[in-house]
């Protein structure tokens, strides 16, 4: 049997870290996951060893040159298509869990719409890497980009997150819209932590009882 695919996006800051250790540690504790399955928590960019390398090129703000916008697109395909190709897929096709942290959402809302790459170019690059393997429901943690940057005032910010205020309220349209899709769930991530899992967990139930 084919287990389940859970991903979580977000702008920075949304709490996306926090959410998904309290449901890893709820599924642990219920018997949703069958017996001899387990749960495998990963992230994008760099689920992998060579996705670790390639993080750190996408991210790295001592890099004296960014990369342009569509290398920085296929970099995260790179990164997605080994990420699919040796952890996803055959988590899945074991009937194992697997819980990831941003996937293909996160390139049509930071690539998409906050760098104004084609959307339909980005779609064919997401079923090239992807080849097919789509989350069972991805939780969109929704955050006002003012609260998302103020929770990141003592952290030290990636090239991405340099982009400034614009660049980010784009990102955040793009997730607003990407959430419109049945198999997303919106969350307002200004609620307490507690009212966010209780509702991650009745989704999840919800998404057992329905498939
Ligand atoms: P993280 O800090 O949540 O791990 O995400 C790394 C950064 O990469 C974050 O600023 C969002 C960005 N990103 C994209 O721009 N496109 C993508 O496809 C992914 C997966 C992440």
């Amino acid at each position: 049997m084919k287990g389940k695919f859970i991903v979580f996006e977000g702008i920075d800051g949304s709490g996306k870290t926090t959410q998904i250790n309290q449901l890893s540690k709820w599924l642990i504790s219920t018997d949703l996951i069958p017996e001899n399955n387990k749960l495998v928590i990963t992230r994008e960019p760099g689920g992998t060893k060579l996705g670790k390398s390639i993080r750190s090129l996408l991210l790295d703000t001592s890099i004296e040159k960014s990369p342009d916008s569509i290398t920085e697109l296929l970099l995260y395909a790179a990164d997605r298509s080994q990420h699919v190709n040796e952890i996803i897929r055959p988590t899945l096709d074991q009937g194992d869990w697997v819980i990831s942290d941003r996937f293909c959402g996160s390139t049509l809302a930071y690539q998409g719409y906050g760098r104004k790459l084609d959307i339909n170019l980005i779609k064919d690059l997401e079923a090239i890497a992807t080849q097919g393997i789509a989350p069972d429901i991805t939780f969109l943690l929704d955050i006002p980009i003012e609260e998302s940057i103020r929770r990141r005032r003592n952290r030290k910010d990636d090239r991405i997150e340099k982009e400034g205020r614009e660049f980010l309220s784009n990102v955040s349209l793009g997730f607003q819209a990407l959430s419109e899709d049945s198999n997303w769930k919106k969350l307002s991530a200004i609620d307490s932590k507690e009212k966010i899992i209780s509702e991650i967990k009745s989704e999840i139930k919800k998404l057992i009882k329905n498939k």
